[in-house]
């Protein structure tokens, strides 16, 4: 059985959630950013709390516009940032939070999942690949020190 546990953000998880973000990525954002994604797309915001400390999260929204896998336009969910502290990685955290975050966008009539990742980002590009996201473009200079990223995306 596992320690962890994956469930809904709450308000209190705001703090937590901020330090998890500054620990563990270079894009870091304001708590308006977090809170409006929470007000808009709460289903989709989880937390994973390992022996009631919370370790991980995963934050998404909901788009409309072009498909990746088929002609014409769709509503697509976009991963815009997930994380695991560093001493909790590699114990199925993220790739559970990634599955229940694909299960709750259906709520939202999502028809596929799309993300942002560093091409250097070996750990996430293998996480994603596992979840059955494969490569479909890349975005040159795309983050501020102009790394480029890949655009992954699958079907819901
Ligand atoms: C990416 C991240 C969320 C993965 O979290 P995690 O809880 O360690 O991942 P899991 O234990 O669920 O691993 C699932 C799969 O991911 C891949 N993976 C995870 N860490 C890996 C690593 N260090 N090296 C290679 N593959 C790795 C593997 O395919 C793994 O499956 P396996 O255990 O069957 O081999 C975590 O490394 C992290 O927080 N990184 C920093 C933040 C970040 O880069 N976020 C993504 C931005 S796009």
């Amino acid at each position: 059985m596992s320690n962890y546990q994956i469930r809904e953000f709450r308000e209190n998880d705001l703090e937590p959630v901020i330090d998890i973000n500054r620990k563990c990525l270079p894009e870091n954002y304001a708590p308006w950013f977090f809170m409006e994604h929470y007000n808009q797309y709460p289903k989709t915001f989880l937390v994973a709390e390992y022996e009631g400390v919370v370790v991980g999260y995963i934050m998404c929204r909901v788009e409309y516009g072009f498909s990746n896998h088929k002609l014409g336009i769709c509503r697509k969910g976009h991963i815009i940032s997930i994380a695991v502290l560093p001493e909790y990685r590699r114990k199925g955290i993220g790739e559970s939070l990634l599955k229940e975050a694909m299960k709750a966008l259906h709520i939202y009539q999502a028809s596929e999942v799309y993300l942002e990742v560093r091409v250097s980002n070996k750990p996430a590009i293998n996480l994603y690949k596992k979840l059955g996201f494969s490569v479909v473009r890349v975005l040159k200079a795309y983050y501020m020190d102009g790394e480029d990223a890949y655009c992954m995306s699958r079907s819901l």
